[in-house]
């Protein structure tokens, strides 16, 4: 098992993505999404998680804000993760997590927000209480955020503002 950086000049690697995500959601919305995000200057990490030379896993970060109507503080969008059906429960979305929070957190990120379920997030750190002050239109057990930098969401809070791709 291997975790790597995708090839976004790669076809076989975006065709592999595509396969991935659209067969972990049963749907094409989040293939669509990583495209999207791909081709703006909005993505800022997707990894792969590879095994016998084949794409069974993804995860795809992309720049995010706090507007806190004074600023606009730079977060990280956790979206989508995806791990094929058959690979599930063997660790490969924590993988996929654990690589990318410690790459964002080495190039000096330091605040992660994911929507997403209430019982998976939180074994990483992420928080709903830590996100209470950010307002979304999500529900708030699952909008989940994490500090990189101790004290990162310290004082801040406002509307989250995701890039155009996200339609939100
Ligand atoms: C969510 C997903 C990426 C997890 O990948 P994975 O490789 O199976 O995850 P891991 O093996 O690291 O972790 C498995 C654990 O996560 C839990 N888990 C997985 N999906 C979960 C979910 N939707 N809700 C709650 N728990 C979940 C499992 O119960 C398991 O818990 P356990 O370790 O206590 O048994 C994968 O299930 C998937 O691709 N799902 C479809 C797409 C999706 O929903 N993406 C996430 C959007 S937030």
């Amino acid at each position: 098992m291997l975790i790597r950086t995708e090839d976004s000049a790669s076809v076989a690697d975006r065709a592999a993505v595509r396969a991935v995500v659209t067969a972990a959601f049963g749907r094409t919305d989040e293939a669509d999404l990583v495209e999207q995000l791909r081709g703006s200057e909005h993505a800022l990490t997707s990894l792969v998680a590879e095994a016998d030379g084949q794409i069974i896993g993804h995860i795809l970060f992309s720049r995010m804000w706090i507007d806190t109507t004074q600023r606009l503080v730079s977060a990280v969008a956790l979206a989508p993760l995806a791990v094929l059906h058959e690979h599930q429960r063997k660790g490969i979305g924590s993988l996929l997590i654990r690589h990318g929070l410690e790459l964002l957190r080495e190039r000096g990120e330091r605040i992660v927000i994911v929507l997403g379920h209430p019982d998976y997030y939180p074994r990483f750190g992420f928080s709903a209480e830590k996100a209470k002050p950010l307002q979304s239109p999500f529900p708030p057990e699952a909008f989940m955020a994490i500090e990189l930098a101790a004290g990162a969401l310290e004082g801040v809070s406002g509307a989250v503002v995701y890039p155009p791709a996200f339609g939100i």
